[in-house]
């Protein structure tokens, strides 16, 4: 009898499984791309592991976070005076993008739009936007001048959201959204707003930026919100600006905030954002990129004081490489138009640290089961040179580290940052390695082992 059940269960579960799988290969697609030409498209991506975000807009005035204008009820009257009073006479994309270079930075991804509705570039289709500012000229050209000549790919934010457009009706997230949740409310409050017009709007702006910037390497597209009082991918119209996204730039990488999670090529890597190491190893085996600020808001925010420390941003590094997945770090110029010294000590300890060790970030992913990572430290693996990166957290007092289950898979050790050798022994059983008794000058330094 018990045979029976076990049997029975058995079948249950391979039925289970079944419907499983096919029901993730059944989902429809909008284009007609193979995985294998996917995995080209995003071959550049995956290897580079690491970004720059940029989020810069009016915002940088108040300074006091990007979504300032929500969280502050404002109208579009009372956030003028930072549309009037914005003149970046420091804006020098240059150095932006050498910051971006020297910290090991392959792509960079900037907000063209935030929900504000604020363009940075010159758009046919409003007057709030850069050109009709103090500032009177397109910085979106600029950037993207600018960080092209450092060979770092471009990247566009644009927010699908616009707190500022006539016709985006309001709803739960807009700044003047009702207290209570009151459909009938919404309605009145709506009246003679007409979403279609709106969605033509972006439609028209995204076009913009697909055909007058060159070659654009990503394209970041934020956000839906579906359910009561949200916005979902009618009201943007996400297939038809996918498809068009698609035709204007055909290697063109897109983020997966357009709610076309139905579909199976509505999006092309998942956006943890703010999510902590340990929890970024669920997504191990997943296409990702997580999106981290060094403080918590993503525009410049004078008085935030919980910045992120030089180890817990190698952290962020690591773990996404360990995990199959990149970084994209954010920076908030000010709304004079430089980075501020906290952002700039940052990078600058990124970029000594990626300087001499960046070999176990850039093409590397998990290291294959067959290696067990030390406890409290981080292992990163290059498939193509076969070398295995492990990343020493927690620095040994001792001096010697013991590697288990490495025995006669390793050819050579040594550090990475100077390629001193690290002396190996089989203790029978075990790999053993002798490390310098000084910890090298790196937070989290790197060995290197070769394998056999
Ligand atoms: C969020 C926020 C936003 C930020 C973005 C970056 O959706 O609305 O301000 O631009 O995420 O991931």
């Amino acid at each position: 009898m018990k045979k029976i059940i076990k049997s029975v269960i058995a079948f249950l579960l391979a039925v289970l499984l079944l419907t499983n799988s096919t029901k993730a290969q059944t989902l429809p697609s909008i284009g007609n791309e193979t995985a294998a030409q996917k995995e080209k498209r995003l071959q550049w991506w995956s290897d580079a592991r690491f970004g720059m975000f940029i989020h810069w807009g009016l915002y940088a005035l108040p300074a006091r976070h990007e979504w300032v204008k929500n969280k502050e009820r404002l109208t579009n009257e009372d956030y003028q005076k930072y549309f009037d009073q914005f003149n970046p006479d420091h804006f020098e994309p240059k150095k932006w993008a050498k910051e971006a270079k020297a910290a090991g930075m392959k792509y960079v991804v900037m907000t063209t739009k935030h929900h504000e509705g604020f363009c940075l570039f010159d758009s046919k289709f409003t007057d709030y936007k850069a050109t009709k500012t103090q500032a009177k000229r397109d910085l979106v050209k600029e950037y993207v001048d600018a960080f092209r000549a450092e060979g770092i790919k471009i990247g566009f934010y644009y927010s699908l959201i616009d707190w500022h457009h006539p016709n985006f009706t309001v709803d739960k997230n807009h700044p003047q959204r009702l207290s209570k949740e009151n459909d009938t409310a919404y309605e009145r409050l709506n009246k003679g707003k007409d979403i279609a017009k709106y969605r033509k709007y972006l439609y028209n702006q995204v076009t913009e930026l697909m055909s007058n910037y060159g070659k654009v390497d990503i394209l970041w597209l934020d956000f839906s919100y579906p359910g009561k009082n949200g916005k979902s991918k009618d009201d943007w119209g996400s297939i038809e600006l996918l498809k068009q996204v698609r035709k204007l730039q055909p290697g063109i990488i897109v983020n997966n905030r357009l709610n076309l999670e139905a579909y199976a090529d509505g999006a092309d890597f998942v956006t943890p954002e703010q999510v902590s190491p340990k929890k970024l190893e669920a997504y191990k085996g997943k296409t990702w990129e997580t999106c981290q600020t060094f403080s918590g808001s993503w525009g410049y925010y004078r008085d935030e004081n919980s910045w992120k420390t030089h180890r817990q941003l190698l952290d962020l590094l690591i773990t996404s490489t360990a995990n199959g997945g990149n970084l994209i770090l954010n920076v908030g110029p000010t709304a004079k138009g430089e980075f501020d010294y906290r952002a700039n000590n940052a990078l600058d300890s990124i970029s000594i640290w990626m300087q001499a060790n960046n070999k176990s970030i850039y093409q590397c992913t998990f290291a294959p089961d067959t290696y067990e990572t030390p406890v409290n430290q981080k292992l990163t693996y290059n498939p193509t040179t076969k070398r295995l990166y492990l990343h020493l957290y927690d620095y040994p007092s001792t001096g010697t580290l013991v590697l288990p289950n490495y025995v006669g898979k390793i050819k050579y050790a040594q550090l990475l940052n100077d390629y001193s050798e690290v002396k190996m022994a089989d203790n029978g059983k075990d790999l053993v390695i002798s490390l310098p008794a000084k910890k090298p000058n790196y937070e989290i330094p790197v060995v290197e082992l070769i394998l056999k």
